[in-house]
Order: structure tokens, then sequence, then C-alpha cells
């Protein structure tokens, strides 16, 4: 029987905390291996940025649910050749996204909440839990300001959704503003649809580009309410 990963009290930060020193807390609390979960969207680069002097000590994993923007995969590129990572890509288990195709089709997604997180289920969540296996933390571009199902979060957290292992969010307090000068001021690749109106970059059947004085993730899963936009990565 598999047994969680015991932490000692975890440390508690300050709103204008670094980023970085809120990493090394981490580093130093998860004492084992760590992976870093890149959806290649601004904040997830600006956070391979910032650990730029750190890779050595991760590896770096996202999940091609196979339904993700050709823009993604074109940073997610630019990405790995700029910062020298070889990126650990999860695929879904065939199976389960065939059968999921054959019986619903192939945008149950949008009939039901609940066919939305069976699909999220078989293209994420489990992968994402083959991505976490054997590591003791894991580091995720989540930040506070992103969604009101966010807004509660500590930028160290034991993930007992995903085993009891740690999880860690340097970005948790910034704002966007910080997030996008970051980016200009360092030349971070960014996805092109960051550009073209999309704040928030998912699968791109539930993502499209938001209105001027919309929510920043009202283009994520757009036809479901705001207490509904997650998809099971970031259970708690
Ligand atoms: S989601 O749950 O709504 O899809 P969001 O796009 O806001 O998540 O991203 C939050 C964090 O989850 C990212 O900063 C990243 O750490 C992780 N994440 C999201 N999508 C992926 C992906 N496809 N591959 C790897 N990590 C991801
Ligand atoms: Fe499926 Fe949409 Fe979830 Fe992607 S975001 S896994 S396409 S429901």
């Amino acid at each position: 029987m598999s047994r969680a990963k015991t932490f000692p009290a975890l440390p508690t930060f300050c709103p204008d905390a670094d980023p970085l020193e809120i990493f090394r807390a981490g580093l130093a609390a998860a004492n084992g291996p760590m992976t870093l979960a890149c959806s290649f969207s601004i904040d997830d680069v600006v956070l391979i940025d910032l650990l730029k002097n750190h890779l050595k000590e991760l590896t770096v994993f996202a999940l091609d649910t196979g339904r993700l923007p050709e823009e993604t995969y074109e940073v997610a590129e630019t990405v790995s050749q700029r910062y020298g990572i070889a990126i650990q890509w999860y695929f879904p288990e065939r199976a389960a996204v065939e059968q999921l195709e054959r019986e619903k089709g192939l945008f149950s997604f949008r009939e039901s909440v609940a066919n939305r997180k069976e699909c999220c289920f078989v293209r994420k969540v489990e992968p994402l839990h083959r991505a976490l296996s054997g590591f003791a933390g894991w580091v995720t571009g989540l930040r506070r300001a992103q969604s009101v199902t966010r807004e509660e979060l500590a930028p160290l957290e034991i993930d007992s959704a995903n085993g009891g292992l740690l999880k860690i969010s340097p970005l948790l307090y910034w704002s966007d503003d910080q997030v996008t000068n970051y980016a200009s001021e360092n030349r971070v690749p960014v996805n092109r649809l960051h550009r073209e109106g999309y704040p928030s970059i998912g699968c791109a059947p539930c993502t499209r580009a938001v209105q001027p004085g919309e929510h920043p993730r009202a283009g994520r899963w757009w036809w479901e309410g705001p207490e509904h936009k997650e998809c099971g990565l970031h259970k708690r």
C-alpha cells in the first residue's frame, strides 16, 4: 500500500513574497524530485523564465490532451529550444479516448458539466496522475487573481487529490499586470493567442477570446458558470 509522504509544517508567506522565495521553500520542504506542470500559457512560461537557474532540479511536463490549439504546440517548441528543456509530454490513454469519442461523439463536453468533467478526466486528470507519479512535489503557474475558484489557494499546499505530494505555486500572489510586464521586460516567448484576445488558454474547443471588460477566464468553458471553471487538475 502506498503511503502519502509527510511534510514538516509548511511556511506561510506575505502577499509580496518573491516567487523564488516560495519556490526555494517548496524545494526544501519537498526534499525530493520535483516536476513543473506547463500549459505554455504566459504564466507558465514566465514561471520557467523565473526558474531558469533551477531547471536542472526539475523536469517539465505537459499534458497533450489531443485538443490543444496549434498555437500552443508552436510556442511549446520555442520554449523547449529557448530554455533547453526536454518537455515530458503525456498523452491520454488511447482506449479511453476511443471509447469516449465512439460513445459520445467529439463535442460531448458541451452537453453537460458531467460530460465536460468526463472529457477533462480522460484527457487531463488521468494523464496528470501518471505525470506526477514518483515526485515529491509539483510546481504550477496558479495565481489567485485567475479565478474565484483560486482565491483561497496557498503558495505551498499538500495535494491530497494527487496522493499527498507538495504543490508549489510561486506566482500565486502575482497580478495579471505583473505577469505581462515580466514577460515583455524579459522577452519571454508568449503564445500568440494571448495577443488575439485569449487571456486564458486551454483546449481549442473549450477556449475562446474574451470581450473587453469580461473576466479573463470568461473564455474558458464559456457555456458554464464561473464556479465550474476547473477541469480537475487542481482539486482540493
Ligand atoms: S485549468 O485547470 O483551468 O486547465 P489553467 O489553464 O488555469 O488550468 O492552468 C493552471 C495551471 O495548471 C498551469 O499553470 C499549469 O501549471 C497547469 N496546467 C494546466 N494545463 C496544463 C497542461 N495541459 N499541461 C501541464 N500543466 C497544465
Ligand atoms: Fe475535453 Fe474541453 Fe476538458 Fe479539453 S478542456 S479535456 S476538450 S472538456
